[in-house]
């Protein structure tokens, strides 16, 4: 099935790699046109010329001034954004006495405050032609929690807060917001946690075996729960979270 975000234009941002270069690659593939940001210019670069010369903005989602220039520059290179998909996200994992002012608000800013600042750009112009899908990328610390982890799941917590209110604010206005929460998935971020442990490998392998299959998500299962979520095929999906973990959240450990 292909063309399924045909006359779809997407604003993307945490493009340049990991599962949102894979929702990129899925879109696309879909029919969408495609806008990407990211703050790592020279990933960001490399992968849009690998995605087909797409259009880019290299920016940090938690600079509101930028992010609304790159809105600006998007509207006008592929067209009124139809969806915008907040996917950048950072991990900061410490124990919650250990961390310290900017920590706290470095998860903030760009875990919430980031995904805020691009909705906050895009929405008018939404709300203008009464059409317009929102899809944040959360995650499973949105639900529970992994000791050490603080204040991430704060964060992905508040992130369902935000796609929540804005979805029921604007429920009225033809605007649809909801969230998407992986659990593991099989990307750099996944690496650099697993070599926080002393034994890599066996953090990996202790990581696969809790999985009710036996492994985790690839980037790619998720590009493909993100392009369902933001296409015509769910038009009464609203305020909702699309958990993807692959069973591992209603696994009960006797
Ligand atoms: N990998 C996982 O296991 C996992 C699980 C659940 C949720 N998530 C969430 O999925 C999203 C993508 O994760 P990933 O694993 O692909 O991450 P990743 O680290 O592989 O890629 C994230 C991208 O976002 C960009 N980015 C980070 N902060 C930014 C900022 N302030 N402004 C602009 N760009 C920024 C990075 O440069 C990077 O290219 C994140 O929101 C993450 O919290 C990931």
């Amino acid at each position: 099935m292909a063309g399924r975000l045909d006359g779809k234009s997407i604003f993307l941002t945490g493009a340049a790699q990991g599962i949102g270069y894979a929702i990129a690659e899925a879109c696309g593939r879909e029919g969408a046109k495609l806008f990407l940001v990211d703050r790592d210019g020279a990933l960001l670069r490399e992968s849009a010329s690998r995605l087909g010369n797409l259009p880019f903005a290299v920016a940090d989602i938690a600079d509101a001034a930028a992010i609304a220039d790159a809105v600006q520059e998007a509207d006008g290179t592929i067209g009124p954004i139809n969806a915008v998909i907040n996917n950048a996200g950072v991990n900061v994992f410490h124990t919650p006495l250990e961390t310290s002012e900017d920590e706290w608000y470095r998860a903030l800013d760009v875990n919430v405050k980031g995904a805020w600042n691009c909705c906050k750009a895009a929405l008018p112009g939404m709300i203008g032609r009464g059409a317009g899908v929102i899809l944040n990328i959360a995650s499973t610390h949105a639900f529970t929690i992994i000791r050490g982890t603080f204040p991430y799941p704060v964060a992905k917590h508040a992130l369902l807060g935000l796609t929540k209110s804005l979805a029921l604010e604007y429920a009225g206005k033809g605007i649809r917001v909801n969230a998407l929460a992986p659990g593991y998935v099989e990307t750099q971020k996944s690496i650099d946690w697993w070599n926080s442990f002393p034994d890599p490998a066996a953090a990996r392998a202790e990581t696969m075996a809790m999985h009710p299959g036996g492994r985790i998500a690839t980037p790619q299962e998720i590009a493909m729960a993100a392009v369902f979520l933001i296409s015509d095929e769910c038009p009464f999906i609203n305020a909702a979270c699309l958990i993807a973990d692959g069973g591992l959240g209603v696994l009960h450990h006797a």
